[in-house]
């Protein structure tokens, strides 16, 4: 079977297996391992005679270091040497993206970008040392651009323009020209970056945290100069990255270059400062929505305009219209991102880069266009759902918009709520409801994935894959198991080594349908080995519980190997399904909200989120990503926004005491509605990607709630109490 996926596989092979794991709400089988401190994070290896390294960060904003002076701190106590090394200062390549950008390596870019490596037997030497290490910069903080306001902006890479866009605002009998703003997001992933890195020969192998190994091992040998087939990584397990370790970060070739030069191993743990300051924004943005509908609430125009900003010589910009181009209808329609360059560290991918901040300004709009035209805002929702994506004229592989809107609202009793704002009150608090929808392109990765098959019955599957926290160890092994009539608990599952085959990586939401693909291909190999053994069409075969049946015949899986091990490699590229179709995953936000009627504070009261991502491979695994992207989103709707001085470019709150992620008290209970569906367009499994899906748009169903409750638009996220505290009614 050919690796591209040009045609949907409809056979829809998981439904007919019978051992019944697949979807099934099991357990992480590394779980154990990690409540109890047993499982090893990248900077928990011993190795012997580990140096450690401490990275010194820029003191000013923009400018050339022009000194540094090392032999001030080599006689302090345990210190192994000052490294300054031009491949470890380059900003390393992102987002699995292959070169950095060229970059003269004595040019600081921004405050905080790492300059200098100090290595010593001790954390607390290589500290101290650190800390005393003078460097003189050329400061050119002076003619840099603090302020993504008042610098300018380059024109859009690739805008949409169908149709007028300006007639249909000025001919339309509804139409809303809106203004939203969101802030800068951290990635604020729990373990901060960090690698052990140590040489043997030529031979370098590095403890790291990452999301993409396959693509992390190229980035880390190019920065080096070496041969990739002489690095590895070791990334078992990673406490979450959240597009901060889609690429490799200063730690890991900081940490390669000291321990070649010093010829035994050197750690390098980031700071919590270190990671906030040089290690990947969520660009802020600036976004105009334009919204024109008919008499029936038929969108006859969109515009969607941003501006987000990043660094001189970086490519990324926040790709804040990607779901507006396909979500609604509407023919005459403007969407662009124009970039304005920053004296800010890299903006890159964070958590849904695009729809996270892009569909809560849409879906803010959209409630305010129903508001305008009189219509139910899930009606008007539903009335634009386009037959073809828009522009592209092709069909959409899977959509169930409709089903969560629907199946959503009854669960989260939305006829309770009242279409006028201010009607509730309970003591000083406003009480409102707010809806939203949810969007996420949907994509498959190239991935590989091995497969052995024990003469005993015990199952191994064996890929570079990542587990972010995902649950990329319990879905990989539930396809195995379920493929090949195995109990689950005679499977393994290993991950996150470079020696293994390939796996996509954890990023884009895509690792677990592209990886999970591989792995139902390699055990499609293997099944078709077993029906051969058994002497039956491989469609006939069954595997349940370790007996293989068919036709009329069956035997023991054990007594069909007869001793063999089976071992495949599957593999999966994507193909023309990718192009013929418009894939996304979809889904809808329901928030009640209290507002304070004297200090405009927001809480979340209730939230649902239902949601279709095709088949659901794990329904606790999948549930909790779901969870975890609608509390994002409240940290993006309430709290969360990096903080940038500017008159001299430092990021101000570059802690998680300044940066306000939600915590417990934050968060009610939240409802998820997981709508099972199958999308043979998207992946052999039937399944898309989940991993982001719960933040795209739930900002924005707060927004609408806080509307809903006091009668203040919200334009600005975080939706503080700041922003709100002027428009307020009168509490009384
Ligand atoms: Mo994701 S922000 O593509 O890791």
């Amino acid at each position: 079977m050919s690796a591209t996926y040009d045609a949907p596989d409809r056979r829809n092979l998981l439904d007919h297996m019978r051992q019944g794991v697949i979807g099934k709400p099991l357990d992480r089988p590394e779980g154990p391992l990690k409540v109890t401190g047993r499982a090893p994070y990248a900077a928990e290896y011993d190795l012997p005679r580990c140096a450690e390294g401490v990275l010194v960060g820029a003191r000013v904003s923009n400018g050339r270091v022009t000194a540094i002076h090392r032999d001030e701190v080599s006689a302090m106590p345990g210190v192994l040497g000052v490294f300054a090394d031009p491949a470890m200062l380059r900003r390393p390549a992102q987002g699995g993206a292959g070169k950095a950008p060229a970059q003269d390596v004595t040019q600081v870019d921004y405050k905080g970008q790492p300059v200098a490596l100090v290595v010593a037997e001790t954390f607390e030497q290589a500290t101290a040392a650190a800390k005393a290490l003078r460097i003189d910069y050329e400061d050119s903080s002076d003619s840099a651009h603090f302020d993504p306001d008042a610098a300018g902006v380059e024109p859009p890479k690739k805008p949409t323009d169908l149709g007028d866009l300006e007639a249909a605002m000025r001919d339309a009998p509804h139409h809303v020209d809106l203004i939203f703003r969101t802030e800068g997001h951290a990635s604020a992933a729990m373990e901060p970056h960090a690698a052990i890195a140590a040489w043997d020969g030529g031979e370098l192998t590095l403890h790291g945290s990452f999301q993409m190994v396959a693509y992390n091992v190229p980035e880390l040998a190019a920065s080096l100069g070496v041969d990739p087939a002489r690095v590895r990584i070791v990334s078992p397990y990673v406490g979450g990255g959240f597009g901060s370790k889609l690429g490799i970060s200063h730690d890991a070739v900081a940490a390669a270059v000291a321990a070649r030069e010093l010829g035994r191993p050197v750690r390098v743990v980031l700071t919590r400062q270190q990671v906030f300051e040089s290690v990947i924004r969520r660009s802020e943005t600036r976004q105009r929505l334009r919204l024109a509908c008919d008499e029936t609430g038929r969108l006859v125009g969109l515009g969607h305009e941003a501006r987000v900003s990043n660094l001189p010589d970086e490519k990324f910009a926040e790709p804040v219209t990607q779901a507006t181009k396909f979500l609604y209808a509407g023919d005459n329609r403007r969407l662009a991102v124009q970039v304005t360059r920053v004296a800010r560290l890299t903006a890159g991918s964070v958590r849904a880069p695009g729809e996270a901040v892009g569909m809560q300004a849409l879906e803010a709009a959209m409630d305010e266009l129903a508001e305008t035209a009189g219509i139910d805002p899930i009606a008007l929702r539903k009335r634009n759902l386009p037959d073809k994506a828009p522009g592209e004229g092709i069909p959409f592989s899977s959509r169930t918009l409709v089903e969560a809107l629907d199946r959503g609202a009854a669960a989260f009793g939305w006829d309770r709520r009242h279409a006028r704002p201010c009607q509730t009150r309970e003591g000083e608090w406003w009480i409102g409801m707010g809806v939203a929808s949810a969007a996420r392109v949907n994509m498959l990765a190239p991935a590989e994935a091995r497969v052995r098959l024990h003469p005993d019955g015990r199952v191994e599957v064996e890929s570079d894959q990542t587990d972010i926290g995902t649950g990329s160890y319990a879905i990989l092994g539930q396809i195995a198991a379920e493929m090949l009539g195995s109990p689950i608990d005679r499977v393994t599952v290993a991950l996150g080594d470079s020696r293994l085959p390939p796996g996509a990586g954890s990023g884009g939401s895509f690792g677990a349908a592209s990886t999970g693909s591989a792995v139902l291909r390699a055990c499609e190999a293997i099944r078709a080995e077993l029906s051969s053994r058994l002497g039956v069409a491989a469609e006939e075969l069954t595997l349940q519980d370790g007996l293989a049946r068919g036709g009329n015949r069956s035997d023991t899986l054990v007594g069909l190997l007869g001793g063999d091990m089976l071992e495949e490699t599957g593999r999966i590229e994507p193909g023309r399904t990718g192009k013929d179709y418009s894939q996304a995953t979809y889904g809808a936000f329901f928030c009640e909200v209290a507002v304070n009627a004297f200090t405009a504070e927001t809480r979340i009261r209730r939230m649902t989120g239902a949601f279709g991502f095709g088949r659901v491979l794990n329904a606790k695994t999948a549930r909790s990503q779901c969870l975890g992207g609608m509390v994002w989103g409240i940290g993006s709707a309430l709290t969360e926004a990096l903080q940038f001085d500017l008159r001299d470019g430092h990021l101000v709150n570059h802690d998680l005491a300044g940066y306000h992620v939600p915590v417990h008290r934050d968060v009610p209970a939240l409802d998820v509605i997981l709508l099972e569906e199958r999308d043979a367009v998207a992946s052999p499994l039937q399944a898309k990607g989940v991993g982001e899906l719960g933040i795209c748009g739930a900002a924005g169903a707060v927004a609408n709630a806080i509307y809903n409750a006091c009668g203040v638009r919200p334009y600005r996220f975080p939706m503080t109490p700041d922003t709100l505290l002027d428009q307020m009614p009168d509490p009384f």
